[in-house]
């Protein structure tokens, strides 16, 4: 039956070597693991959009029947991506997009409302005045510029709250925290500060400590469950809030199938956001680690039923053997 077809999904990421992208991948294999007939190809560009079209060129050559992409820099990426689409390959976009409509689907988080809530949540805390330095992502990615709008749509809105500081960056711990250094006066003076991502939030407030301070409200996005993730970061108190990021490892496979199956799917799938601060970090952190015992129990699972077929399988040709001599 058409179920049973084999078929490949080859997964594009902009950049493999992040917590956040490790755990999409994780929940994309778990999800996968349901699904043993399908051949799934990896492809890590690092971070390099030139890398990344010419991976996703070689993936066509492979006979792939389904791309998901997470393009890392929008323009640069859209003819390819583009053209998967017009060869009638099944496109789904994930966490960042192209600049181009040409896809079937998209999964992830929208973060045009992530910058709103961020705002909100900011003008909130801040009693409706003040100055808020923020830590942009990546120039190109879609991502950052739909989290800035959305941010100062907010702000503009609220009429008082306002953006002081603002530093472009790239995503990356390592960067945010040089550039804070380089910047450190002007953060000092800023009420609270928005930065893009949990990781340049770490190093944004690691340059804070070593000026002697402790106390600036510094605001991540992801808020990632883990040892050294935004949530647990919160619980300690080091990071004052995070907007919840989920990676859509899961869904995006689910949509994949769906669409391979050729079942009803939808265009745009768009996973939930929070605000998680001290008030509900707790709660989400026991959630998580819920979470994370039942997904082992599901891995095991997963293994003894492939170790189950195997000995089915080996069951079968003994009796083929038994029944032809
Ligand atoms: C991970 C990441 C996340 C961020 C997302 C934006 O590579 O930087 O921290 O939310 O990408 O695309």
């Amino acid at each position: 039956s058409e179920n049973n077809k084999q078929f490949t999904i080859a997964f594009s990421q902009c950049i493999g070597d992040d917590a956040w992208r490790e755990t999409m991948l994780d929940e994309m294999k778990r999800e996968l693991s349901f699904y043993p007939d399908i051949e799934f190809i990896y492809r890590d560009a690092g971070g390099d959009n030139q890398m990344q079209a010419q991976q996703i060129k070689e993936l066509l050559e492979h006979d792939i029947d389904l791309l998901i992409v997470s393009p890392n820099e929008a323009e640069p990426l859209t003819p390819i991506v583009d053209s998967v689409f017009q060869k009638n390959i099944p496109v789904i976009v994930t966490d960042r997009k192209t600049s181009s409509s040409l896809y079937n689907a998209y999964v992830g988080a929208d973060n045009l409302a992530i910058g709103k809530l961020a705002g909100q949540f900011i003008v909130h805390t801040l009693n409706g005045k003040g100055e808020v330095g923020i830590v942009t992502g990546l120039k190109g990615t879609s991502a950052s510029i739909e989290r800035r709008k959305g941010l100062l749509d907010a702000l503009d809105s609220s009429g008082i709250v306002r953006v002081g500081v603002e530093i472009q960056s790239d995503w990356e711990r390592q960067t945010a925290y040089t550039q804070a250094k380089e910047h450190i006066e002007q953060l000092l003076e800023q009420d609270i500060i928005l930065a893009f991502n949990d990781q340049m939030a770490f190093g944004v407030t690691q340059a804070l400590q070593e000026a002697g301070e402790y106390n600036k409200r510094v605001i991540g996005i992801d808020a990632l469950p883990g040892e050294g993730n935004g949530l647990s970061e919160i619980v300690k108190g080091t990071l004052f809030a995070s907007m919840l990021y989920p990676t859509g490892g899961t869904e995006a496979i689910r949509t994949a199938m769906a669409i391979l199956q050729r079942k009803p799917y939808k265009r745009d799938n768009i996973l939930g956001t929070v605000v998680i601060n001290q008030d509900n970090a707790g709660l989400m952190m026991l959630q998580s680690n819920k979470i994370q015992e039942q997904q082992k129990d599901i891995d095991k699972r997963q293994e003894l039923i492939v170790e189950q077929n195997k000995i089915y399988r080996n069951q079968q040709t003994t009796l083929n053997v038994l029944i032809t001599s």
